[in-house]
């Protein structure tokens, strides 16, 4: 990994597209004023940060917004870790979640430093330190213990990428004899990580991040109030793949770190979900939201596929999400076949049928 990428790998997300997708497309077709309606854990916003473009993104899931928007912020990291020494020492956490999920999941102690600067960020994370701080322990929650048994992350033997379910979990660990979580001190943790993603200063060329569902055209007239008269040149973007409509029970205990209930969620307010006519016309909403705030002859690129047990042609698909719009002169190239894990279907499921990813671009014509 580059330098000047370090940031990015802050948080996994179950879905993510590689940064050199936006960064190819800045490449090809230039880019001041950059938006992703469907942002994800921000790669988009990454890629126009490093290219020093101003930069937007929308995702309904809080744990897509949360990660976003600590790539961001520029935080001093000795500022950082002393943000969450001064959280630890003062805060009591009222809410520690309980049961034998929670017991085997994490350390007693552990759990009760989350819980203390779960609840500290969640009645205030406005600063930039506090965002950072929020990125770096969402993406310490969870994953693989190393070899002689100690861990860089704060959990019992857990996937990195999307969380278990509970009961799954307790029996993998039973299976396994992993009956005792590691002791794991969140501020040394935070010291690591705060260094690693942040003592690298990045410019800052602006932007923000806003946790709004891009279907409802408020959500746009909140983003053009705030631009101040100026309008998005570039959009790069990928809607969820169809098929696709688990992005929040999948990641349910950063969705719980970052204000959610202490259990898998399968609520999914906000997010656009698999069955095909409604998801075309979503995304087709989505679409017709970004014109109002692009100008005219700006480029939309899309990256887009399927998952494996979904049968239906994503070429068809998207093309009709463009119907009815004033996006024109659409190209649809494959995507290829990049490295094994490196496409978003790949993280889905091991079963996938290999549809290949396709990219499309296009333009407005208003
Ligand atoms: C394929 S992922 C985007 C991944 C992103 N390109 C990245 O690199 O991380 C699609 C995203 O759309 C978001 N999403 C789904 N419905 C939405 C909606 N109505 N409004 C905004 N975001 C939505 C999901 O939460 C998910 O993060």
């Amino acid at each position: 990994m580059t330098k000047t990428n370090r940031l990015n790998a802050i948080c996994p997300y179950f879905a993510m597209f590689p940064l050199e997708f936006p960064m190819k497309m800045i490449d090809d077709f230039g880019g001041s004023c950059i938006l992703d309606p469907f942002c994800g854990r921000g790669t988009t916003n990454v890629a126009a940060r490093l290219n020093g473009a101003f930069t937007v993104g929308v995702d309904s899931s809080s744990v897509a917004y949360s990660i976003s928007e600590s790539k961001m912020v520029s935080a001093d990291p000795d500022r950082i870790v002393s943000e969450c020494a001064n959280i630890l020492e003062n805060k009591n956490p009222e809410d520690i979640p309980e049961g034998e999920f929670w017991t085997m999941m994490y350390d007693r102690k552990t759990l009760k430093e989350i819980c203390a600067v779960r609840e500290s960020l969640l009645d205030d994370c406005s600063s930039p330190e506090r965002i950072a701080l929020r990125g770096i322990v969402m993406g310490a929650l969870h994953g693989p213990l190393k070899i002689d048994g100690s861990s860089s992350y704060l959990s019992n033997q857990f996937p990195r990428t999307f969380a278990s379910k509970p009961d799954y979990s307790v029996r993998f660990w039973k299976s396994k004899r992993l009956l005792v979580p590691p002791k794991i001190s969140l501020i040394d943790i935070v010291k690591q990580r705060a260094e690693r993603y942040y003592s690298e200063r990045l410019s800052n060329p602006g932007g923000f991040i806003l946790k709004e569902d891009s279907t409802d055209k408020a959500t746009f007239s909140k983003i053009e109030a705030l631009m101040e008269g100026r309008k998005f040149d570039l959009v790069v973007t990928s809607p969820p793949y169809i098929g696709m409509n688990t992005y929040i029970p999948d990641q349910w205990i950063r969705n719980w770190f970052v204000g959610g209930p202490p259990y898998v969620d399968y609520g999914c307010k906000g997010q656009i979900r698999a069955r095909e006519s409604k998801f075309i016309e979503d995304v087709r909403k989505v679409w017709a939201n970004c014109e109002e705030v692009c100008e005219n002859g700006a480029i939309i690129a899309v990256r887009f596929g399927n998952i494996g047990s979904y049968d239906s042609d994503p070429i068809e698909v998207i093309k009709k999400t463009f119907d009815n719009t004033s996006w024109i002169d659409i190209e649809v190239t494959d995507a290829g076949a990049p490295k094994k894990g490196r496409r978003q279907s790949d993280t889905f499921s091991a079963n996938t049928k290999g549809y290949n990813e396709i990219d499309v671009v296009s333009v407005l014509s208003s």
